[in-house]
């Protein structure tokens, strides 16, 4: 059993990560501020047992940061706390700024008087996870593919952000020692993912035979990880990876934004036979383009492949399918988001952990 400080564990990916070190036997904290993305409900019955503690708290804190350092005495963080979604990066960048780049900086000082103290053999093994995107390196013409040592260009306030905590954690490797590795994926999908995202935007206008919104034309090309593919890989980075390195982590699964939606549109078509809405991709509207759009991003994964011996399970064809069938069948989820309820819940004070 290994004890794990997770943040933004009540987030999209970071809840994925939380329920599978939770059910594998691992002593998990979570730290998470439920900002309008991070919803305790996502953590499931991970809420119940007693291998895991919620805490509420913001990273920006330095204070309670450092209180629940002392309260885990982790053996690894996993850094995945942040502001997450580009368009909002682009309407208010500021908060941008305070939680993914403040924030990771309060964390690592934490971290690192918190692994000074340590013995001899806690502090070799200690890993500081900073979980971070392959949006920090721009746009890709038509050919290939994002290494380990592409350097940073970011185009959006939400991928300087990360580029940014991305420089902090590889100074903070560097100028005190703090074991760190850096993790680069592409873009994720699965179950759990907010309501705004890409793929249950789709999801969930054509379930309501609603427009489905478009960017531009629709050729933007985003290469697509399943969500759980994505825990997997940062379980084994913690595991066998090496302190200082940078690991990408992509399933190598390319497809422009418009056949992506077309793709869910015809799973939706064959799983709700009866809805009024169909063909749904009749409902595929194509609107202003989002400024600064990054054309093409692909990562090439072949280092923690062949290192770590990490590889996809889930391809892109299952795991949408898997993906509009949990949209489906958890309406309580989303619809708690959408509506309020949760939102309801915590102002009555319910309590977590
Ligand atoms: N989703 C993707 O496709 C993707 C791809 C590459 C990298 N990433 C990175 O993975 C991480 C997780 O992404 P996600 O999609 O799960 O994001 P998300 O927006 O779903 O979750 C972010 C979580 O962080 C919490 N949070 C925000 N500000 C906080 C603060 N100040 N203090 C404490 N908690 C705070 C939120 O409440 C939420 O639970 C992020 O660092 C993101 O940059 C995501």
């Amino acid at each position: 059993m290994k004890r794990i400080l997770v943040t933004g564990g009540a987030g999209f990916i970071g809840s994925c990560v939380v329920r599978r070190l939770v059910e594998a036997g691992n002593m998990v904290v979570t730290v998470d501020l439920l900002t309008y993305a991070g919803h305790a409900e996502s953590l499931g019955t991970a809420l119940d047992v007693p291998n895991h503690r919620f805490e509420h708290a913001d990273i920006r804190d330095r204070r309670a940061v450092r209180r629940i350092m002392g309260l885990a005495r982790p053996h690894a963080v996993i850094h995945l706390a942040a502001e997450s979604h580009v368009d909002r990066s682009i309407d208010s960048p500021l908060e941008f700024v305070t939680t993914n780049v403040q924030g990771t900086v309060a964390l690592l000082e934490a971290a690192t008087d918190y692994w000074s103290g340590l013995g001899n053999t806690a502090r070799r093994r200690f890993r500081f996870l900073h979980v971070s995107t392959d949006e920090v390196c721009g746009s890709l013409g038509s050919e290939g593919a994002f290494s380990e040592s592409t350097p940073h260009r970011p185009n959006s306030p939400y991928a300087a952000s990360k580029a940014a905590s991305d420089h902090f954690a590889r100074a903070w490797h560097r100028s005190f020692g703090l074991p760190v590795a850096i993790s680069h994926c592409s873009n994720n999908y699965g179950p759990y993912q907010m309501p705004e995202k890409l793929v249950p935007v789709v999801i969930l206008a054509a379930l309501e035979g609603r427009p489905i919104p478009v960017y531009g034309d629709g050729e933007n090309v985003r290469d697509w990880l399943f969500v759980e593919d994505h825990a997997r890989a940062l379980e084994l980075i913690l595991k066998k990876g090496m302190s200082g390195e940078v690991y990408n982590v992509g399933a190598e699964a390319e497809m422009t934004n418009i056949r992506l939606v077309r793709a869910i549109c015809a799973r939706m078509d064959t799983l709700l036979p009866e809805s009024p809405h169909r063909p749904h991709a009749d409902l595929i509207e194509f609107v202003a383009d989002r400024p600064g759009h990054d054309r093409r991003y692909a990562i090439d994964s072949s280092r923690v492949r062949r290192e770590l011996g990490w590889q996809p399970a889930v391809d892109l064809q299952e795991g949408l399918d898997l993906t509009v069938r949990w949209y489906l069948e958890n309406r309580w989820w989303w619809r708690g988001i959408r509506d309020g309820g949760f939102e309801d819940r915590r102002r009555q004070g319910l309590r977590f952990g």
